[in-house]
């Protein structure tokens, strides 16, 4: 454990869990010991969200989402497990132990420190002669010097070691390059640069650490672009490119991007707000991460198919976040940056400017699909519209939509209003069984949204018995019977039941504190709606025998017997455990 473990329970004593969440979530309580409050980490209507301030641990029944304290500030602050003890001690007003300079946080420095030197040897590689052709291409794509400055833009030579060896010579070793994935191993052992002949972006927070690099070669080939890995400081999904500059800019919106390319352009034309995500298509942890910097998201996706596609998925990630969202209507260029350079910077300034409210966006959709002088395709259009028209949530905006529809397709406003109010009241129902549903089986983990589905699933159930078992009671621990951890089918479990029965048998114990650096989110969230889930037998000790039982049960059916003298060894064999 980097953190020691009394200076981590003196920080979850003096961090009340309600205390904590009550500065980001109304919470209230009813009947119980729990309080509730509307989920901060998916949409909802109705409180799903639970704080139990004896266990001082939050739970969604909705999106399963769940942890302590430190995890609450992990996935709501975006910041890893040593950042969030930094800050929560901060906030209680406590200095970190010396020893907190641990290992994990020295690599990490270290790792900032390698790729800062890094992206400092691209950049001047410009000015090698070995450079001269990634100038020659940045400037067929018109990047100015000025430009390549701001962002950091460099040159990764196409030699197969010259950042090897400058890292070397400023004494990194070569385990530290290979961790931040500068370098690959080759087949003979040696290690080889990984990006080469390439035009670099360095990836940087926004607390300005390089965290990663982007390559693209230099013209055409494949593949386009190269990525960092994930690293211990680099995770593509969690981090938006150039997001460092664009928090900066005075603009009240942030324009996304799908290109590395597209955003260079835009900053460049003077629109200094612009990002991308990092080549995935947009994720929620993304948009939280927009939406702390920004009420207003403008995309700005290329004009192709699989741009609108990416589009339409991002509107409804960014929407959940309530932010307002626009989308920029380009034609006659594929990509921002072709329009930029086709038609200057106060043309794409007034596309900005008369970028779409995304339901008209959405609406233009609908529309393009359909022949509005045939009148099979106007019905065809009718019912679609008014189904998206259905779902907006403001009575007034249905109004306005549906006024709009109406007069698109040339039918009386009434007929699609009354259409639309239909829709609109039979999706209200059906979100109201859906969260009666949800909520008359809250501790019930096989049906909680979210959840991994697991690939055994008769084992899956047996193994969250286990552990459900040793949580109520940790005595039972040293129970001979417990199967290895290698019996656990589901990764997940597996990891958490390894760290319990560490902890416990060491005399340890279970705290989502102690837990929650050893634990990702993902498993955070799954033990603590473990220990969520009422256990209803009363003997622990039986019920931990079955549990077990069952998955030796389930390890010998998946080893698939195909002939009936196997069938028999097996039963058997099945009849002979039961004996233990
Ligand atoms: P694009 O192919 O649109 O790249 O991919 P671009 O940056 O706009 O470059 P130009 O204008 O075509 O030269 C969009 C983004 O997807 C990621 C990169 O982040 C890129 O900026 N990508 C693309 C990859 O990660 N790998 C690839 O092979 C291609
Ligand atoms: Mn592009």
């Amino acid at each position: 454990m980097p953190f020691p473990e009394t200076f981590l329970t003196e920080l979850t004593e003096r961090s009340d869990i309600v205390d904590v969440v009550s500065g980001y979530v109304r919470l209230t309580k009813r009947s119980g010991a729990n309080l509730f409050g509307l989920c901060p980490f998916h949409s909802e209507k109705t409180p799903s969200f639970s704080v139990s301030p004896d266990k001082q641990i939050y739970h969604c029944f909705g999106c399963g989402k769940g942890g302590g304290v430190i995890n609450f500030i992990m996935e709501i602050e975006n910041l890893s497990f040593p950042e969030a003890v930094e800050f929560l001690a901060k906030r209680a007003g406590m200095t970190l132990p010396e020893e907190t300079e641990d290992r994990e946080s020295r690599r990490r420095s270290r790792m900032f420190a390698l790729n800062k030197d890094a992206a400092r040897f691209f950049y001047e590689q410009l000015s090698t002669p070995a450079g001269a052709a990634a100038k020659d291409y940045m400037k067929r794509r018109r990047i100015g010097p000025a430009t390549a400055k701001n962002f950091g833009l460099g040159f990764a030579p196409g030699t197969w070691d010259s950042l090897v060896r400058a890292m070397r010579a400023k004494g990194y070793s070569d385990q530290e390059l290979f961790d931040a994935g500068l370098v690959r191993r080759g087949k003979s052992g040696g290690f080889y640069d990984t990006f080469r002949n390439r035009l670099m972006f360095p990836v940087i927070d926004v607390r300005g650490n390089v965290i990663g690099f982007s390559g693209r070669i230099l013209g055409d080939g494949e593949p386009k672009y190269m990525n960092s890995p994930e690293t211990l400081v680099f995770n593509k999904s969690r981090n938006l490119f150039a997001l460092n500059l664009a928090k900066k800019s005075k603009s009240g919106y942030i324009i996304l991007a799908e290109g590395n390319i597209d955003v260079v352009s835009m900053h460049q034309a003077g629109f200094d707000s612009a990002v991308a995500s990092l080549g995935t298509s947009l994720t929620p942890e993304q948009a939280r991460l927009l939406s702390r910097y920004t009420n207003e998201v403008i995309l700005a996706y290329d004009n192709d198919g699989a741009g609108k596609k990416a589009a339409q998925r991002a509107i409804g990630i960014l929407e959940k976040l309530d932010l307002k969202v626009r989308v920029l209507a380009m034609s006659g260029a594929k990509d921002p940056d072709e329009y930029i350079q086709a038609k200057g910077a106060a043309a794409f300034r007034n596309l900005l400017e008369g970028s779409e409210d995304q339901v008209d966006y959405r609406l233009r959709q609908v529309l393009d699909k359909y022949d509005l002088s045939q009148d099979a395709q106007k019905v065809a259009f009718l019912k679609e519209a008014t189904r998206l028209v259905a779902r907006l949530p403001g009575a007034a905006e249905r109004e306005v939509y549906a006024m709009r529809v109406a007069s698109l397709a040339g039918v009386a406003a009434d007929v699609v209003k009354a259409e639309v109010a239909r829709l609109h009241k039979q999706n209200v129902r059906r979100a109201q069984t859906e969260a009666e549903r949800q909520q008359s089986r809250p501790g019930h983990l096989a049906e909680a949204p979210g959840r991994i589905r697991y690939e055994d699933e008769a084992s899956g159930k047996a193994e969250e018995g286990v552990l459900r078992v040793l949580l109520l009671d940790s005595a039972l621990a040293s129970d001979p019977s417990l199967p290895p951890a290698e019996d656990f089918t589901v990764p997940a479990l597996r990891h958490i039941y390894t760290e319990v029965l560490a902890r416990l048998r060491s005399g340890g114990e279970i705290s989502p504190a102690t837990l929650g650096g050893v634990l990702s989110a993902e498993e955070m969230s799954l033990l603590v709606a473990l220990q969520d889930t009422p256990l209803t037998a009363a003997n622990s000790e039986r019920a931990l025998k079955d549990y077990i039982h069952k998955i030796y049960e389930c390890k010998e059916l998946r080893q698939k017997p195909s002939s009936p003298e196997e069938l028999l060894e097996l039963q058997r064999k099945l009849r002979e455990r039961k004996g233990y």
